[in-house]
């Protein structure tokens, strides 16, 4: 091999070409989600507004909050710094299930039967809304089998099995995937589904009042406050996948984020299957027409991980003749316990609500989070909300992890520093940024805010 790579950028994408018996043009990334679905535009802020609801944040979250609320009548407004969908929503996998790792035996043990079961309920709703929906939308919907494998212990997958039919719900044990690893069992939840994100949002988009490049820098008397405009509302979502309002609910100690990969392989085999090792450095599997989707090399954001030398090695090993059509990579918000935070900001801003702390399923998640705020803004009950709560108790080995880790980052002596609470930024060699270990902002090589809960460029 005489030409391993050349990198070619363009508009901030890097279009790679590698040599392997035959040239590929592989976009460094790009998505396979952002590469094949357009979105519409929308114009700037330029006068002040008043509404019902504000939501901050254009993402699938704000989104969905916007398009429920709208359908009950409600009027609202989207608020987004950037364009829609251009964070973490055109990066995920797009597996829309009930089923998050093993959640439910640790939820059972944890919170008992009540809880559990509002889990589970929330997300059967929301899988129960994109069948609704989608049906109607041109977006690669397909209904399929949701399975999540252990590698090592089958008696987690007994336990996790017993806990979803404790909940009433259907599952199967499974002894082999189609994917090669080799497992020690696997939990089968049949007829989930995966689609294509941004073909949905496109069309969920059209008609809510959007209004792009419109950063909001601050909320202050029932107003947001933008560079152009101003949008006063009786009540707000911040629904910018880590919430940018750090006074109020203590968000920084209660989320970290984590990074993770993928590769989009060509003619790969099919898998008919969403599949996802319960580990959480585990991999993950599905399909997008003839591309094979390979997820994995997670890590805490600013430290070190697997990354995608992690699914290239395992691609080049078991898929060997499969060529590269997609590589990309996200960010998460983690929770403490593995539960999204869905619900009042904090106590001290009873009209604000948060929805965050997705946990890396945040399609599902998403869509819960945009019905349960749009009953509580309604005044509706719903009988899933509880389980959900921002305010819930906290005290877990996690809060130590990430209330040391912002001490360490606050009081290493560095020039880069994170203008988000001032931790330390590591260099990032793979992806050429500055990445905050602490809460995970993220910064270009020339300083420009990439992912928040930072909301400005690095100063010179
Ligand atoms: Fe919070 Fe950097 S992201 S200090």
């Amino acid at each position: 091999m005489f030409l391993q790579a050349i990198c070619v950028r363009q508009n901030g994408v890097c279009v790679f070409f590698t040599f392997a018996g035959k040239l590929n043009a592989v976009m460094y990334m790009l998505s396979v989600w952002s590469a094949n679905s357009e979105l519409p535009s929308f114009p700037q802020l330029s006068n002040d507004k008043k509404t019902d609801v504000l939501i901050v944040g254009g993402g699938i979250t704000g989104l969905l909050c916007a398009y429920m609320l709208k359908t009950h009548g409600v009027d609202c407004v989207v608020l987004e710094a950037d364009r829609i969908c251009r964070g973490v929503t055109q990066n995920t996998t797009a597996k829309i299930t009930v089923q998050h790792g093993f959640i439910y035996d640790k939820l059972l043990k944890r919170c008992g039967t009540e809880k559990a079961q509002m889990y589970l309920c929330a997300n059967e709703r929301a899988l129960q809304r994109y069948r609704e929906l989608c049906g109607n939308i041109a977006c690669d919907f397909e209904t399929k089998d949701n399975i999540v494998y252990t590698k090592q212990n089958r008696r987690k997958t007994e336990a996790e099995l017993r806990a979803l039919e404790t909940l009433g719900a259907k599952a199967e044990f499974s002894e082999t995937i189609p994917v090669p690893i080799e497992i020690a069992g696997a939990v089968r939840v049949p007829n989930q589904a995966q689609f294509n994100p941004l073909k949905f949002l496109a069309e969920i988009a059209k008609g809510l009042e959007i209004y792009e490049q419109s950063k909001v820098f601050e909320i202050r008397d029932n107003r947001a406050f933008t560079a152009h405009g101003t949008v006063q509302a009786k009540q707000f979502i911040v629904a910018t996948h880590f919430p940018i309002f750090n006074k109020h609910g203590g968000y920084f100690l209660k989320l970290y984020q984590e990074r993770s990969y993928a590769l989009a392989l060509e003619n790969g085999p099919k898998i008919n299957g969403m599949y996802v090792d319960e580990a959480p450095k585990g991999m993950s599997f599905r399909n997008y027409g003839d591309l094979l989707l390979i997820g994995g090399g997670d890590h805490r954001t600013g430290k070190i991980g697997g990354n995608y030398g992690e699914l290239r090695s395992f691609a080049k090993v078991h898929y060997p003749a499969c060529a590269e059509a997609y590589v990309w990579a996200t960010q998460d918000c983690m929770s403490l316990d593995g539960v999204p935070y869905i619900g009042q900001y904090s106590k001290a801003l009873p009209n604000v609500y948060v929805a965050t702390g997705f946990n890396k399923w945040g399609m599902t998640s998403s869509m819960a989070a945009a019905e349960l705020l749009r009953d509580r803004i309604v005044g509706k009950e719903n009988d899933c909300a509880a389980v959900f709560s921002p305010s819930r108790s906290m005290l877990t080995v996690q809060l130590a992890v990430n209330g040391s880790t912002f001490l360490t980052g606050v009081l290493t002596p560095t020039k880069k520093r994170c203008p988000h609470l001032g931790c330390t930024l590591k260099w990032n060699p793979t992806e050429h940024t500055w990445d905050c270990p602490c809460h995970g902002s993220r910064f270009a090589e020339d300083g420009k805010l990439i992912e928040n809960p930072a909301t400005d460029d690095l100063k010179k």
